[in-house]
This record gives structure tokens, C-alpha cells and sequence, in this order.
């Protein structure tokens, strides 16, 4: 059952992915040279939708709570920002040698290649017994009861929890014991002559300077929340903020990921929205569960259904942490990290005063004492979210005459574009009188005009890149100013006037309509 789930999802991932593409969402990076692993570009609809996702965190953020401000701050940093912060010591993954080839690889991508060969011995018997069956194939029952089939999955079940537990023991000696036992092979020397493993740093490395002796390695961002940390004096006093408050900052962050797959789930270059909740030392937990709170709210607001959402509270902390949560999404490979809550104490602020000799107190006149503030910390991927939405999103429904049509149901207000404008022909004045109606909503909303092929093809085109509404102009148009209106889920059509629209654009297609909601 599991691997039929499995294979079940790495299908509707994949037509994710192909849909994304063809429909201008998201492309893979340098393409014409082959593509670069786990890079992503974002298509016309997939900016559009990207920047709707950021604008709800940001303003549900930022705009509704008085006691949080925003920054941008760079991508560089002063390299000992992360000795500070810790992840030049505990930022890694595990990297192993061939003694042979002398070529390195991640041990775990090792292993999970092995993993994915051992999947398509299965996906190769599954080929076979469709042939031999033709239409009388059943896929699920063959992997349910295929006696091939059953020993590996039992395989794959079972050298997943080796990795898991070696992995969450920190134990690289069984890493290395179970590359061993599986007979994992160099593709390049073809010899299972391995070095032991070791840990890999995952921050890039770049120079800042031109010349080889004045310059200083920099590390590309791994996460957006040191830029919080480093600006918080300044920000503190230049914004006279009292604690509690919050500093919040949308950017990008780059990472060398050792399991680089799932699409835009797991890049290297990715974007982050974060937001620091500076606090009094010991009101960590209470402050914990009300983001805790807050967060699930913001993505319950947006209206997926909640069983798409769990909490998973941590037992294994990161080194900076004393509590975490994280919020995992059903994406089509299971449920995942889609958010992190961490209280992070004063782990960052004090490790930076205690590198940087400077002083990084709050003056509470409250309690009339100085002292370094905790933190609790809410950090989500963009990208992830914009999978989760996708995810939620992408259906293929067969109608009532037995077409099918792909259809994006992303939430209105997220949708890439608002409204789709359509003259039912190109002529007898309805692409002017289209152009004419809009420029009254131009000036608020995204929305796209498009006049070719029959309106049914028109729709069909809308309906796969989520737009919530078309409007056809025909000739009644011309005669009472009213058109028709269609909805995207529901395929309903009714005629109505201009002033009806634009109630329905502030009502249902706003931002502010959306957050509205939000209970803050
Ligand atoms: N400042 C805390 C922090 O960075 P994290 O759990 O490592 O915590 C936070 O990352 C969020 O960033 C994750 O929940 C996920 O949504 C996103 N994220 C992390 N690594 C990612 C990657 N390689 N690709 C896409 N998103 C990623």
C-alpha cells in the first residue's frame, strides 16, 4: 500500500511539474545547458503567484501587527556571523570518498540512489505484467500481491530505517556499515572502496575581494534570521520598539543540499520568510504556542482544508533551540516541513555579543534591568508554500460529456491573475468595448485579456492557470452593458453589469479580503 501511495504521488508530482512548466509557473534553470540540479526559475504566472504569497506574509505580518517591522538586509555577511550563529561548526551533511576514482559523494544520496534503483526494478516489473495483461491490468492489486514486488519493497522498507536511525544517532559509522552492506558501488571506478564518512558544510563559499591575499571567504546566507539578529540594536532603537516585538524579512537563502529532489520542495537557492519575536527571557513557551497558533490560522485563512496540515512537535532539537514545531503539509510525497516555530532562547544575540565584544541588551523599564531578549522564531519556505498551494491546487476532472480539464483552484486571492477578459469574437466593436471595461480594474488587479480560439478552449486555458474568473463580451454586451461572468470551479455562468464585478473583485478578489479574516 505504501508503495502504491508512493507511486501514486511520484505520478501526480510529476504531472505537477510538467503542468507548471507548460502553463509558465516554474522552469527548470539554464535549461538549454541541461539544466542545473534542484535550481528553479519562475515563469509569468509562478512570479505573479510567488509575489501573492509573499504579499499575504508580509502584510499579515508587517501591516496587521503594530508591534512587528520589517527589513532587508544583504546577502553577505560578516563571515563570522556564522561562526556565531553556529553553522560553520554544525551546518552539515555526510560526504564519503572513493578511494579508487577519488571522487566524493553525499553518503545518503548514495544510499537513496540505491534506494530509487531498487524502485525501478519494481516500476520494470510492473512494465512487464502490463504488457502480458494488457486492459485487464490492475496496478494496485499486482503490487499488493506480487511475491518480486513484495521482497523489494521489504528491501527498501527496510534499509529506510537504517538510514533514518543512523542518521538521527549522528552515527556515521553505521552509515558507512550499511553503504557497505548494500555493496554501493562508485559509478566511476565501479570498486566499493570507501573512505569513512565525514561531514559536509553546507553554506556556499565565495571571495569578497579581487586579489587572492586581501580577499575574505563569505558564505552565501543559509538562512534569512542572522540579518535580524545583526540588525536588532538598530532596528530596536530606530524603530523605539518595546519588547515584545518582531522583525520580520522575506529573502533569499542558499544551501548545499545533500538530498537535492522533490522539485521546488528541496532547492539550493531558495527564498525564506522569516520573523523574529524578540521576548523576556522565561515567556518563551507562552509565546511558542501563540505563533504556534498564529501560523496555522494564517494558512487555515487562505482556505485549505486542515487535514492538509499537522503539527509535528520536535524531540530532536537544532543546537540553537529549546522547543520546535514544525507545520508539515500532505505534499503528493507525504507529509513534510512546510514551516518551522523555534524558540530559540538568546542562543544567536549572545553568541554575537560574546564574538563581537559589543553589547546586544534590552533596558526593560518594566522590570528596570538589562538583559539579552529570547526569541521565538517563525520561518517559512516560499517556495515550499508555493508547492503546498500547487499541491492543494492542480486537479484533473472528467466532466459530465466525459471531457477533462485541468484546472488550477489556487485560492482567489493568490490566483496569478483575478480575471480573464474574452470577446466572444474579434470583431463588431467587442475587443474595444473589452479594452474599455478594462481599465477599471487594471489599476487594482492582474488580469489578462486573450482573444483567440473558440471561448471554450479560452476557458479551458484559464481554468489550467487558476484565473478565478473569465468575463465574455458578446453582442448583448453592446446592447446592455451586461456580460457574462464564469466561474472557475463551479463552471457556473450568469450575466451581470460592471458595478456587480466590482463588488465581486473587492469581496472575494483583494488582498484586503483576505486578510480581513485573519484574527490578529
Ligand atoms: N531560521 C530557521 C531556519 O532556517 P529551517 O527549518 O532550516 O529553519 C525554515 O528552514 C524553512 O525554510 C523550512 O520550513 C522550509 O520551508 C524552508 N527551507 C529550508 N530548506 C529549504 C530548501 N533547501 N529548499 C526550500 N525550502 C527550504
Amino acid at each position: 500500500n505504501y508503495f502504491c501511495n508512493i507511486l501514486m504521488d511520484k505520478d501526480s508530482l510529476k504531472k505537477i511539474v510538467s503542468h507548471s512548466k507548460e502553463y509558465g509557473f516554474i522552469f527548470p534553470s539554464s535549461e538549454i545547458y541541461e539544466g542545473l540540479n534542484a535550481i528553479y526559475d519562475y515563469a509569468h504566472n509562478g512570479t505573479l503567484l510567488k509575489n501573492n504569497i509573499r504579499e499575504y506574509w508580509w502584510k499579515s505580518m508587517v501591516q496587521l501587527n503594530d508591534d512587528i517591522v520589517g527589513i532587508d538586509s544583504a546577502i553577505f555577511m560578516h563571515p563570522k556571523t556564522w561562526v556565531a550563529s553556529g553553522h560553520v561548526d554544525a551546518f552539515n551533511d555526510p560526504l564519503i570518498d572513493n578511494k579508487d576514482s577519488k571522487k566524493r559523494y553525499r553518503a545518503d544520496v548514495l544510499i537513496e540512489e540505491h534506494i530509487e534503483k531498487l524502485n525501478l526494478k519494481i516500476q520494470k516489473e510492473i512494465n512487464k505484467a502490463e504488457k502480458r495483461f494488457k486492459e485487464k491490468f490492475d496496478k494496485k492489486q499486482f503490487i499488493e500481491t506480487s511475491p518480486r514486488v513484495k521482497q523489494i519493497l521489504s528491501s527498501v522498507e527496510d534499509i529506510k530505517s537504517k538510514m533514518v536511525s543512523a542518521f538521527e544517532n549522528d552515527d556515521l559509522t553505521q552509515v558507512k556499515n550499511l553503504i557497505d552492506e548494500l555493496e554501493i558501488k562508485c559509478p566511476i571506478s565501479g570498486t566499493c572502496n570507501w573512505t569513512e564518512v565525514r561531514q559536509f558544510n553546507l553554506m556556499f563559499k565565495t571571495k569578497l575581494g579581487a586579489s587572492e591575499d586581501s580577499s575574505m571567504d563569505l558564505y552565501l546566507r543559509p538562512e534569512t534570521a542572522q540579518g535580524i539578529f545583526l540588525n536588532y540594536l538598530n532596528v530596536q532603537k530606530t524603530s523605539r520598539m518595546k519588547i515584545p516585538f518582531g522583525i520580520a524579512q522575506t529573502g533569499k537563502a542558499f544551501r548545499n543540499e545533500i538530498v537535492a529532489r522533490q522539485f521546488i520542495f528541496r532547492m539550493r537557492e531558495f527564498e525564506q520568510m522569516e520573523m523574529q519575536f524578540f521576548i523576556q527571557p522565561g515567556s518563551q513557551s507562552k509565546w511558542f504556542d501563540i505563533w504556534k497558533k498564529k501560523r496555522l490560522d494564517w494558512h487555515l485563512n487562505i482556505g485549505i482544508d486542515d487535514s492538509s496540515f499537522r503539527y509535528h512537535d520536535h524531540d530532536k532539537l537544532a543546537h540553537y533551540a529549546d522547543a520546535a514545531c514544525d507545520i508539515e503539509f500532505l505534499f503528493p510525497f507525504g507529509f513534510k516541513e512546510l514551516e518551522g516555530i523555534h524558540s530559540r532562547t538568546d542562543f544567536d544575540l549572545k553568541s554575537h555579543e560574546e564574538l563581537s565584544g559589543k553589547k546586544i541588551q534590552y533596558f526593560d523599564p518594566v522590570l528596570d534591568k538589562n538583559y539579552i531578549p529570547y526569541v521565538v522564531e517563525t520561518s517559512i519556505g516560499l517556495d515550499r508554500m508555493f508547492l503546498a498551494i500547487l499541491t492543494y491546487s492542480f486537479k484533473m476532472e472528467t466532466l459530465d460529456d466525459g471531457s477533462t480539464r485541468n484546472v488550477m483552484s489556487i485560492p482567489k486571492q493568490l490566483a496569478p491573475n483575478k480575471l480573464a477578459f474574452l470577446p466572444l469574437l474579434k470583431k463588431d466593436g467587442l475587443p474595444e468595448y473589452t479594452s474599455k471595461i478594462m481599465k477599471d480594474f487594471k489599476h487594482k488587479i492582474n488580469i489578462v485579456y486573450d482573444e483567440k480560439d473558440a471561448i471554450g478552449r479560452r476557458y479551458r486555458r484559464q481554468d489550467a492557470i487558476g484565473t478565478p474568473y473569465c468575463i465574455t463580451i458578446d453582442h448583448q454586451t453592446l446592447e446592455d452593458d451586461t456580460f457574462t461572468i464564469r466561474d472557475r470551479d463551479s463552471m457556473e455562468q450568469k450575466r451581470i453589469k460592471i458595478d456587480q464585478l466590482k463588488k465581486i473583485v473587492e469581496d472575494e478578489l483583494t488582498l484586503k479580503s483576505l486578510l480581513k479574516n485573519l484574527n490578529n
